[in-house]
This record gives C-alpha cells, structure tokens and sequence, in this order.
C-alpha cells in the first residue's frame, strides 16, 4: 500500500478517508485535522491562553503536542486524584511529557484539596465515576478562571463525542443535547469548554499518538468497570466498518441541524444558576455546589 501523498510505503489506512499515508503524511494529516476543528468551530485562536486537561492518556497527551507545535499557547492541567496503584503513574507520565517537551504544566491534588478520590468513594453508596467526573471537571473550570485563561481544552475524540451524542439521543435528554459540541462559550462563572480533537478517531489519535513516540498512560483506572460508553462505542464502530464516514456526518450534522434546536428550546425554559456559597461558581442544586457537598460529607465523617 502506498501512501496517497507522496507514494512511500504507507502505515496507517483510513477507510473514512478512503486514503493510506506514510508515517510524515500522516501526521501533516492529522495536524490538518486539529486545525479544521479549530478553525471551522471558532475555538480559539493564536492570541488566547489554553489550558489543557492531561490525564496521561492518548487523547490528552497528542493534543497538548499538537497544538504546541502548531503555535498555540498551551499550559498542561493534570489533576491528581489521589487513586492508589493508578495515579501516581499516570501523574508521573503527565510530568515526564511536559519536562521532554518543555511544556508548561499545573497539578492539583485532589487529597490537598480534600477531596481524595478513595475517601469519596468509601463515602458514597453507589459508583464514584460520576462523582469523580464533577471533581475534575469543577477544577478544570476553577483554574482557568482563577489563572486567567481563555480556555479549557479537553481530549475528547470524535468516538467519545458520538457515542456521548448517541447516549443523549437514546434518552432525548434535552438539556445535554442542547449543549454538547466542540465549543461550550463561556458564560458568567464557566470559562469556555473546547474540544479540538473532534474531527480525529480514538484509531486516528492512538496512531499519531504512536508515530509521534508519546508514553502514555494506558491503565485503566481500578474503580471503573469498564470506558464509558463501551457498548455504544462497539454499535457506532460497526455502524462505521459498514459505511465509512457516517460517525462524523451524525456529529456534523447535529452540530448544523440538531444542536441549535435544542439549544433555542433550552433558552426558552431557562436554567437557574446561583454562586455556590461557600466556593462561589455556580450551581443550580441549592445553596453548596455538588463538589462543596462532596467536600463537606467528607469532613463530617472525617469528625464523626
Ligand atoms: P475521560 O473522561 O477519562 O475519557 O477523559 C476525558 C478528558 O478529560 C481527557 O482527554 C483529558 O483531557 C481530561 N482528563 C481526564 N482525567 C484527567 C485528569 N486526571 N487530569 C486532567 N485531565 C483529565
Ligand atoms: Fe475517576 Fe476512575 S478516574 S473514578
Ligand atoms: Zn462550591
């Protein structure tokens, strides 16, 4: 197989593109890729300051070197979660990426912040992914803010984002469909969410992420049972193999045709945000926001 390009050997075929490329093709590819999402969505531009959720996965680790080749202003967020047997390394692999690459990057620990992740979980009485999700998504918000950058970036790719679209879909959960994109604008308390890597396949990311050299992290973490959304993912892939393409012509076309439907119906019925009293973003559950409730049920058993 030779690669579309420029006729050397090729490594990588893409059936949705109908092309093959040789390892530097391939990534002149993909950086096309990034920069199209970018671009055609508004994300953000040269001028702004993006801060880049890194978990030490694939996902987080080939966007944060993507973007620093292509100009951008990028500062590395990793939050540590305090998880035994799992954590540490994928902290000390955040850490070693940034130092070979020279990129900046912040650490928070979720155990100096009172929340760590194995004492949540000894707390509730259901599964702590969701719980754990809120923690992480309420820091990467509060230090964009209290940091100053434009925005947040996260890795999520277009397998996450459709099998995430076709969860919201099965349930016609309005209030998520109204909002789910590769852009989230920033509004009073919330800095804008961004999602370069829409356009690029776990497949398409996990090669790049392998030609550029990157280690990533690749445990999975010991409280989840499985990814999320493994079952939608496997339907969506098949759904693919039989018509290639079609994963990012169900996204596009909700973003162009779906979204602002729902989004023009969620305007209308209103959502009521207040300051959280005790950490001042914005909650819609009361007087403490979900993390502060977290946090103080914590200390409460912690005094017990
Ligand atoms: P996940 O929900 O684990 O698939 O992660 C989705 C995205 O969230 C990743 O691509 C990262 O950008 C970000 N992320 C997840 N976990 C962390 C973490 N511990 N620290 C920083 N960013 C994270
Ligand atoms: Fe949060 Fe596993 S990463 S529970
Ligand atoms: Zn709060």
């Amino acid at each position: 197989m030779k690669c579309k390009i420029c006729k050397a050997e090729a490594v990588v075929a893409l059936r949705s593109h109908n092309a093959a490329f040789c390892p530097e093709c391939y990534k002149d590819f993909f950086a096309r890729q990034v920069q199209r999402g970018i671009e055609s969505r508004k994300l953000f531009t040269r001028n702004e300051r993006i801060l880049v959720a890194l978990s030490g996965g694939k996902d987080s680790l080939a966007l944060m070197l993507e973007l620093s080749r292509q100009g951008y202003d990028v500062t590395g967020l990793h939050i540590d979660l305090g998880i035994p047997g799992s954590s540490a390394a994928a902290r000390a692999g955040v850490e070693r990426f940034c130092a070979k690459h020279g990129l900046a990057l912040m650490v928070r620990e979720m155990s100096a912040e009172g929340l760590p992740i194995p004492q949540v979980k000894a707390r509730l009485h259901r599964p702590v992914c969701s719980a754990c999700g809120k923690i992480k998504r309420h820091y990467f918000n509060k230090v964009a803010l209290d940091e100053g950058f434009d925005a947040l970036a996260t890795g999520h790719n277009l397998d996450d984002e459709t099998a995430r679209l076709f969860s919201n879909t099965l349930r016609w959960d309005t209030a998520y469909l109204s909002d789910q994109g590769p852009r989230l604008d920033s509004e009073q308390g919330f800095v804008r969410k961004v999602k370069p890597l829409w356009r690029l396949s776990e497949f398409e990311t996990a090669n790049y992420a392998f030609l550029m050299g990157i280690d990533v992290h690749t445990a999975p973490c010991p409280y989840s049972p499985g990814a999320s959304f493994t079952a939608l993912k496997g339907l969506l892939q098949r759904l693919e193999a039989a018509m290639p393409g079609r994963k990012l012509d169900f996204y596009q076309g909700f973003l162009a045709r779906g979204r602002p439907v729902f989004a023009r119906r969620e305007a209308e019925e209103g959502v009521c945000l207040a300051p959280c009293t005790a950490c001042g973003y914005p909650t819609s559950s009361g007087d403490l926001c979900g993390v502060c409730r977290i946090r103080e049920a914590l200390r409460d058993t912690a005094s017990a």
